[in-house]
């Protein structure tokens, strides 16, 4: 046998178990730890699938032990011995490898290490900047190995499922031309066409739909998406997108098969059945009941409207928020009547910090409501508020009165805030519903004219497209988002497949005939060459496996992810370019 057959390894590390037992394994891996008990070194030896402890003990093989006595952790090493059972009072029950080891017969050091910047064990003793400019040793770590496992079974699970239903991966460029989802574009210079810049993909949007008038008739593709945008835990500017069109459907057709995908997708990386169908929440009840379109439906505490109990109550900021066609408004939240009157300052000054005017407080007890608006109200009218909110004793009415629709967003905050202090969220729990019934245009009050709520290309309700001469804000859109916990994990909707339609969307959202032939002449022209009816969906690959795999934020499921000021740590890109590349593209720096 040669050198590379003697050394070709037989095992991962973290797969050897009782049954191997007696085998001769060769194993390569970094060192894990290395304990030296006094002539009898310990090593525990890491690779892809986990840690085995190998035993050098200089009694039973003599050979490799002046090179153990070098090793250090994170050195590089291979490893022949044999494997062998735990004496009952070694085993680990917290290693998967834990009943048995490995007796060293021989070994070779492939490759040192430095001693590292931050322990790879499970707790992390550095911030995030110092993981982020090692990334390369952050995902050594098990925990970090686990997600990308599983965001591979996802895509894997997601393309057998798409396959199966007849969709076709197509990859679209790029260097293309902006796209209009909404947030800034990532330009890139051409050298050929001096002055002249390539944006890259906010969305696939504009290809997929043409891919529908070419007639593929069901596309996907799991792709990387480019948006300038205001970064969150939730938000990076490159992210991936599972993207998807069908022709020839209807929204609810659509809905079907995607709720399909997300089911199979739970069951094959998770083990969990989801029952199906996800329920349907139009934008307006999201809005009215959870004060956002992104609901988490975990938890109850919806918001109640108490405008039509209070508006008549003598109080300045209740008839204030009524004058200005606004609301009064409050959850309901169980056993919080014990509130201190610090904490529910503290709370006051949340609300105020999300830009509300104050935050009006009922404490529910067993002698009966107290409250600071106790004064204002007339005879009877505090029982009807308790019966309104369907308060018992132990319960806190928190209220806000807002002008126009300002209540709503600032509930939808304050209800995740209380939901989290009540304990009342179960983490185990996944919430599924869509949100359907978008408005489709949305009014821009300091641009003056209309904007697209989804993008310039989803096809209003057909019930609603008379709304569209006289009162386009009220027109709906045939749009749906799929939340879950909270999130919104995907969005989408039905298009529009005619060229007068479409002219006409662009003419409310003020994109003149010129305008809209430079930007999107090709898709207007497609619309006239037999585009089908067609719709499709995104979803956010990253929020779905942050989610699956109970990470906090998309940073962690990213492979080499950028910070919240779209930095990459480790490369140090966006960096300065050369004079000379520069010139090339005819560029000069202000
Ligand atoms: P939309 O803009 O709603 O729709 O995007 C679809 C989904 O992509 C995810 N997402 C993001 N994830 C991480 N970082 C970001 N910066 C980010 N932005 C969006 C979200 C979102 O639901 N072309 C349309 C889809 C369509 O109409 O078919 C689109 O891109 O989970």
């Amino acid at each position: 046998m040669t050198q590379r057959e003697l050394w070709q390894r037989t095992h991962y590390c973290g797969e050897l178990r009782k049954e191997h037992i007696e085998q001769e394994v060769v194993l390569k891996g970094w060192v894990h730890s290395r304990r030296d008990h006094g002539g009898v070194i310990f090593v525990d030896l890491r690779d892809r699938e986990g840690l085995v402890q190998v035993v050098f003990n200089p009694e039973i093989h003599e050979a490799p032990h002046g090179e153990v006595r070098k090793v250090r952790d994170e050195y590089v090493l291979e490893v022949k011995g044999k494997v062998r059972a735990r004496p009952d009072d070694a085993a680990n029950p917290n290693l998967a490898t834990g009943e048995v080891e490995v007796v060293g017969a021989e070994l070779r050091i492939l490759n040192e290490s430095k001693a590292l910047p931050f322990s790879l064990n499970k707790e992390i003793d550095v911030g995030e900047d110092v993981r982020l400019k090692y990334r390369y040793l952050d995902l050594r770590r098990e925990e970090m190995q686990s997600y990308f496992r599983l965001r591979h079974n996802v895509c894997l699970s997601v393309r057998n499922f798409l396959s199966g239903q007849g969709f076709l991966e197509v990859e679209t460029p790029m260097l293309t031309k902006s796209t209009p989802e909404g947030a800034r574009d990532y330009l890139v210079p051409s050298r050929v066409s001096p002055k002249k810049f390539y944006a890259l993909p906010q969305s696939p949007q504009l290809f997929k739909q043409i891919l529908m008038v070419s007639g593929y008739d069901r596309y996907f593709q799991i792709v990387k998406c480019f948006r300038d945008e205001d970064l969150r835990a939730d938000r990076q500017p490159e992210f991936t997108q599972i993207d998807i069109e069908m022709s020839f459907i209807e929204q609810d057709d659509l809905l079907q098969v995607m709720e399909q995908m997300v089911a199979e997708i739970f069951r094959e990386t998770k083990g969990i059945e989801l029952s199906l169908p996800f329920p349907k929440m139009s934008y307006r009840e999201a809005m009215d009941k959870y004060g956002v379109d992104n609901p988490d439906t975990r938890f109850g505490l919806e918001i109640n409207d108490a405008t039509k109990l209070l508006s008549e109550v003598e109080f300045p900021p209740f008839k204030k928020a009524v004058e200005n066609g606004g609301s009064i408004r409050g959850i309901n939240i169980a056993g919080c009547a014990s509130f201190s009157r610090r904490e529910l300052d503290e709370l006051a000054d949340y609300v105020q910090g999300e830009g509300g005017g104050g935050l009006y407080w009922v404490k529910c007890t067993d002698q009966g409501a107290q409250s600071p608006i106790g004064k204002h109200l007339p005879e009877g009218a505090m029982d009807a508020l308790l019966a309104h909110f369907k308060a018992g004793a132990g319960d806190l009415i928190l209220m806000v009165a807002e002008g126009g629709d300002k209540a709503l967003p600032i509930l939808g905050k304050l209800r995740l805030k209380m939901a989290d202090r009540a304990g009342i969220i179960d983490p185990k729990a996944y919430a599924f519903v869509w949100i359907t019934e978008f408005p489709l245009l949305e009014y821009d009050q300091q641009e003056k004219r209309y904007t697209a709520v989804h993008h310039p290309f989803t096809a209003p309700m057909d019930e609603d497209l008379e709304l569209l001469a006289g009162d386009p804000g009220a027109a709906r859109a045939k749009a749906h988002d799929l939340v879950l916990n909270g999130n919104e994990i995907g969005g989408g909707s039905i298009r529009i497949h005619r060229r007068d339609v479409q002219n006409r969307i662009f003419e409310m959202l003020g994109i003149g005939p010129e305008e809209s032939l430079i930007k999107f002449g090709f898709l207007l022209e497609a619309l006239e060459y037999g585009a089908p009816p067609h719709g499709g969906i995104a979803f956010g690959l990253d929020r779905i496996v942050m989610l699956l795999s109970g990470a906090k934020s998309i940073r962690d499921i990213i492979a080499f992810p950028k910070t919240n000021r779209a930095i990459c740590l480790m490369t140090d890109a966006p960096s300065e370019v050369d004079e000379g590349q520069l010139r090339e593209l005819s560029i000069k720096l202000i």
